[in-house]
């Protein structure tokens, strides 16, 4: 559930309530870039000893690693992280597979990113890069290329869309050098089925 921390009356009353039910509240924004910032980005270089995979079912399991991997809270028990593989497992279905791009190094996936596309324009869904090939130019090659194969006659003019916990400053900072602007705060409520 999202709540639109543009209506503050609303967002109090929702936040006070989900909070105190046991809901999981993260703060996002969503940043958009216009269409056309794509042909003003300097090409963005694949890094040394990199090439881009080619995706099939055979390599779920690395793309599921590197999501796990990045995304993972050190407070997080075994069961937590457990969790999160067989929710990503199950996001990795063949049609997010076929636009998803992913970066490898030495035959090993090191870094993702997925895209998708709804009636409001081109957006990325996920980035992730493996914590130990953090600021080496994997993320920005990424988000270049999703970028790039996200620009297709149906959403043509449409603004590129993202949303980001407002504590992600390293990824912020990546999608504003890349020119994306905040355009939404909001929090997100989720409910996690079991959670003591
Ligand atoms: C966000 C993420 C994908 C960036 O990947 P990366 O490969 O480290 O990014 P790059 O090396 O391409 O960084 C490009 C630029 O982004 C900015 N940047 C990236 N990480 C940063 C950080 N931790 N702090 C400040 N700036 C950062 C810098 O401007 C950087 O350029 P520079 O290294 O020349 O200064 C990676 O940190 C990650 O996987 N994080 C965990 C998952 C996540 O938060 N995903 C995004 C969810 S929306």
């Amino acid at each position: 559930m999202d709540v639109d921390e543009g209506m503050p009356s609303h967002s109090m009353y929702y936040l006070g309530l989900l909070a105190s039910l046991g809901w999981e509240l993260t703060s996002k924004q969503r940043m958009e870039a216009p269409y056309d910032v794509w042909d003003r980005l300097a090409k963005a270089p694949l890094p040394g000893g990199c090439c881009e995979s080619s995706l099939d079912a055979s390599r779920v399991e690395e793309v599921v690693h590197v999501l796990c991997e990045a995304y993972r809270r050190p407070e997080w028990d075994e069961q937590r992280r457990e969790e999160e593989r067989r929710s990503w497992t199950k996001t990795m279905d063949p049609e997010v597979l076929g636009t998803t791009v992913a970066v490898e190094r030495q035959g090993r996936i090191i870094g993702v990113c997925l895209r998708g596309v709804s009636s409001l324009g081109p957006g990325i869904v996920e980035m992730a890069v493996l914590p130990e090939e953090h600021r080496r130019g994997v993320g920005r090659y990424l988000l270049y290329r999703a970028m790039e194969s996200g620009r297709t006659a149906n959403v043509q003019g449409k603004p590129y869309r993202l949303s980001v916990d407002r504590d992600n400053l390293g990824a912020i900072a990546l999608y504003a050098a890349m020119g994306y602007r905040r355009s939404q705060v909001l929090t997100v409520a989720r409910w996690v089925k079991d959670r003591p």
